[in-house]
């Protein structure tokens, strides 16, 4: 699968290696121009480029790996949505920096505002609550994989992306829309920042988290 990168720094990369080590092409894009990116995509081999934003936002899975202080202005650059997915793995810090302090979004997640401002993209939170160096490691210990949780609003979308995430040796889990799952996702909510591992193989949803809105605290 060809997948499009908002962005170069670290969980660009991290998830670039991942993809491209399980057979999938990245191109890469930042705000400076492809030019800039030459010697970073090299280092990749023949399945990375580099891309302008409307390189990256052509193709079917788009990654938006950029600080939450630069979420806006990247989603405003870039050309009409076309129904591409859209991966969203922020997190929503004041300066883009845990020391900062998250954003305060009165009860909504901050991807729905990422879905806010990128129209006609479906928007698939996931990502954003590993840590990049547990993601590099291997994704499997024995019988065990860890854990990516997602959530969005379109099953379809949702299904592509674990299907990807699969196909990169994690366990994909469900965690329902883009309001309740993402809202669970969030930094400060149950399931950021651990390290979680399942028995494999795992199903991808429960029905429990699924079947009817939870409050999170
Ligand atoms: N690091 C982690 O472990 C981790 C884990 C999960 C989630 N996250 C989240 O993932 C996001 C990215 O984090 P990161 O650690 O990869 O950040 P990073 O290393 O600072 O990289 C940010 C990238 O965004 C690019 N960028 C900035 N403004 C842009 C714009 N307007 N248009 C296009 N590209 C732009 C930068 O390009 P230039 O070099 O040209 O400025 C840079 O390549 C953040 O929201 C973070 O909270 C991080």
């Amino acid at each position: 699968m060809q997948i499009g990168i908002i962005g170069a720094g670290q969980v660009a990369r991290s998830f670039a290696r991942t993809a491209i080590d399980a057979g999938h092409g990245i191109i890469f894009s930042n705000a400076r121009g492809p030019e800039t990116l030459a010697s970073q995509v090299a280092e990749f081999g023949p399945l990375a480029a580099a891309g302008s934003l409307r390189d990256a936002v052509n193709q079917p899975i788009v990654l938006l790996a950029v600080p939450w202080p630069k979420v806006e202005e990247a989603l405003r650059a870039l050309p009409a949505w076309r129904d591409q997915i859209l991966i969203d793995p922020t997190n929503a810090f004041h300066g883009g920096n845990p020391a900062g302090g998250l954003v305060d979004f009165q009860g909504d997640s901050s991807s729905e505002r990422v879905a806010a401002l990128a129209s006609g993209a479906r928007v698939v939170k996931a990502l954003n609550t590993v840590f990049m160096t547990n993601f590099a490691k291997p994704p499997a210990s024995g019988q065990l994989r860890r854990v990516a949780f997602l959530s969005g609003d379109s099953q379809d979308a949702k299904d592509t992306v674990a299907d990807l995430l699969e196909s990169f040796g994690f366990a994909p889990v469900d965690l329902g829309s883009l309001r309740d799952g993402g809202r669970i996702q969030a930094v400060g909510a149950p399931v950021a920042g651990h390290d979680f591992f399942v028995p494999w193989p795992a199903p991808r949803s429960f029905p429990a988290i699924n079947g009817e809105r939870k409050e999170v605290p």
